[in-house]
């Protein structure tokens, strides 16, 4: 089983499924530790209780980006992880950190990738008309949600959709979509 370490910033439902999927018997990953730059993410309580190491780096304890991510890669390395998941990761990374971490780093992103980038996808794809929309497991490059595509699933928007009813929507996929897209990323890896 790859070591991996999961990054997050808050609630941890798709660190959840990703802790549910490692433990099955034949799956290739195991996760050895869960960093968050929040203390008070919920998901570092959710890798207690299934007996991970959680982290806190406190991204405001740095006085710069830099700093912060030295800080990052020191714990990643010092934990074993030989593979980064991005869970709800809230921070901007730098080129010099993901270009360390180059082939071994994916995210989830809430959208059809390369459609909304950024923040508030769901109420951007309501407001754009969209009458589908989604989520995309992809590999982390230095230019924002722009790295390869491993994995989508798509959902429809609904009439009356508001942003929380299509996140709550896509969120049923991400859960199901992000184990089965770590499993295709280590395959190439
Ligand atoms: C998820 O919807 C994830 O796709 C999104 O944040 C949420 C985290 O939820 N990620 C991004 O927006 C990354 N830019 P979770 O903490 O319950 O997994």
């Amino acid at each position: 089983k790859t070591p991996i370490a999961v990054l997050i910033s808050g609630r941890g439902s798709n660190l959840q499924c990703l802790i549910d999927a490692c433990m099955g018997e034949d799956y290739p990953a195991r996760i050895v530790a869960v960093i968050s730059n929040r203390p008070d993410a919920y998901g570092l309580e959710r890798a207690r209780e299934a007996g991970i190491a959680a982290i806190a780096i406190d991204h405001k304890a740095f006085d710069s980006r830099m700093n912060f991510e030295a800080a990052l890669d020191a714990a990643l390395r010092e934990a074993g992880a030989e593979f980064v998941c991005l869970a709800g990761f809230m921070r901007i990374l730098t080129e010099g950190f993901v270009n360390a971490w180059e082939g071994r780093m994916i995210n989830i992103h809430p959208s059809l990738l390369p459609k909304f980038k950024g923040v508030d996808t769901h109420a951007r794809a309501i407001e754009a008309g969209e009458s589908e929309h989604g989520c995309t497991v992809h590999w982390v490059t230095p230019g924002m949600d722009e790295g390869p595509v491993i994995a989508q699933a798509r959902v429809p928007v609904l009439p009356g959709d508001t942003p929380e009813t299509l996140a709550a929507r896509v969120l049923v996929e991400e859960h199901r979509l992000y184990p089965e897209a770590l499993k295709l990323a280590l395959e190439k890896a």
